[in-house]
């Protein structure tokens, strides 16, 4: 079996932060979101995977993932350039799959509890497509599926008004060629995209078998800022403790932290986990890292003071304003510009900006 990750797409939802870069590739608990992706896949024993890659400056993809080797898979990448739809960039990598079934995992996408058993139960049957499901709240604002008493899929709607189940569509699906002719000759939906859940209802609609796989961990799409927020609080409470920097005299490092190598923690700070901190980064003096925040490698905070927050990295953050729910790209400085009392700040801050509270 082959491997797909899907890196293209708008990431419209995600701006500024997908002014500089794909989506996927914003760092989650400190690691790129495409990443937990890549590990899944190469978990359950899929090592050639085929990359799409979109518009929104693609180097950068190939600059994290190069051929793969140093993750222990091999890559190819695959360019759909303008996201045309999910089952546009499947049709992309027609060729690259060959004869053989697939894996298409959206890049945005973060699980718990990985795939492997979804490819066992797929590799062990001759379902034409299985399908990884979710149970949500608000299932109008997904795919969603219907299922018989068996676990086969009997209904798939796309944002249905009214929805006839609480099983949203994840980014995860198994497939074979047989989907290929389908998407040939799909039209585009009303948002001018070939849409993966009308090719799969069409697929079942011909006669074939549609499995459904639920997800037993959690699942979440990372789409908008809170998702990220969301998914990166829901990867730190699995972290353990390791402090390979160093945590001067003077400063507390409470709970699961983590604090990657030459990393200064400094007198009169406190962190308190679970936080994951990067490498080389200088946190303090008189600095507060508050739970589920995860601070990208050189980033530096000077009396700061943040919480439940991703600092993507190489950042300055010197200022006392309380920083809350905050995305902060790379290279972004944050000061204060005069010294009124802190107060609790979201943020959503691009590359290379600066701000002054
Ligand atoms: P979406 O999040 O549905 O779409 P988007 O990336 O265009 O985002 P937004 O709505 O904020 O503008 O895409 C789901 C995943 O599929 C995501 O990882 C991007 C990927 N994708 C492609 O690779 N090609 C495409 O043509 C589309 C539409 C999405």
């Amino acid at each position: 079996m082959k491997g797909l990750i899907l890196a293209g797409g708008h990431g419209t939802r995600l701006r500024p932060l997908t002014h500089t870069g794909p989506k996927q590739l914003i760092p989650i608990a400190n690691k790129a979101n495409i990443l937990y992706c890549l590990e899944d896949l190469r978990d359950a024993g899929i090592t050639d995977i085929g990359v799409i890659l979109g518009d929104v400056m693609p180097e950068k993809v190939r600059e994290l993932l190069g051929d793969g080797r140093g993750f222990g898979v091999r890559i190819t990448y695959l360019v759909q350039g303008f996201p045309a739809g999910i089952a546009h960039a499947i049709q992309c990598a027609e060729s690259f799959m060959g004869p053989e079934p697939f894996c298409a995992y959206l890049g945005d996408n973060v699980l718990k509890g990985g795939i492997r058993p979804m490819v066992e139960e797929f590799e062990a049957h001759r379902y034409d497509a299985e399908v990884m499901l979710c149970h949500v709240p608000n299932p109008e604002k997904f795919g969603v599926a219907e299922l018989d008493g068996q676990g086969h899929i009997v209904s798939l709607v796309e944002k249905p008004k009214a929805p006839r189940s609480d099983l949203a569509l994840v980014g995860i699906y198994l497939l074979r060629t047989s989907i290929f002719p389908i998407i040939h000759d799909l039209k585009p939906s009303w948002r001018n995209e070939l849409e993966i859940t009308e090719a799969l209802d069409h697929l079942r609609v011909q006669g074939g078998k549609l499995k459904a796989h639920i997800v037993t961990g959690w699942w979440k799409d990372t789409g908008k800022p809170e998702d990220i927020l969301e998914a990166n609080h829901l990867l730190l409470e699995d972290i353990e403790r390791k402090i390979e920097g160093t945590v001067e005299a003077g400063a507390r490092v409470e709970g699961r932290v983590r604090i990657g190598a030459r990393s200064v923690v400094k007198a009169g700070s406190v962190i308190r986990g679970p936080v994951v901190i990067g490498q080389d980064c200088i946190v303090g003096p008189e600095t507060y890292v508050g739970p589920y925040t995860s601070i990208g490698d050189a980033s530096r905070l000077v009396g700061a003071d943040i919480e439940s927050s991703i600092v993507i990295g190489e950042a300055v953050i010197e200022t006392r304003h309380k920083i809350v729910n905050s995305l902060i790209g790379r290279y972004a400085t944050i000061r204060s510009a005069d010294g009124r009392l802190p107060k609790g700040q979201q943020l959503i801050i691009g590359e290379n900006s600066s701000l002054f509270l």
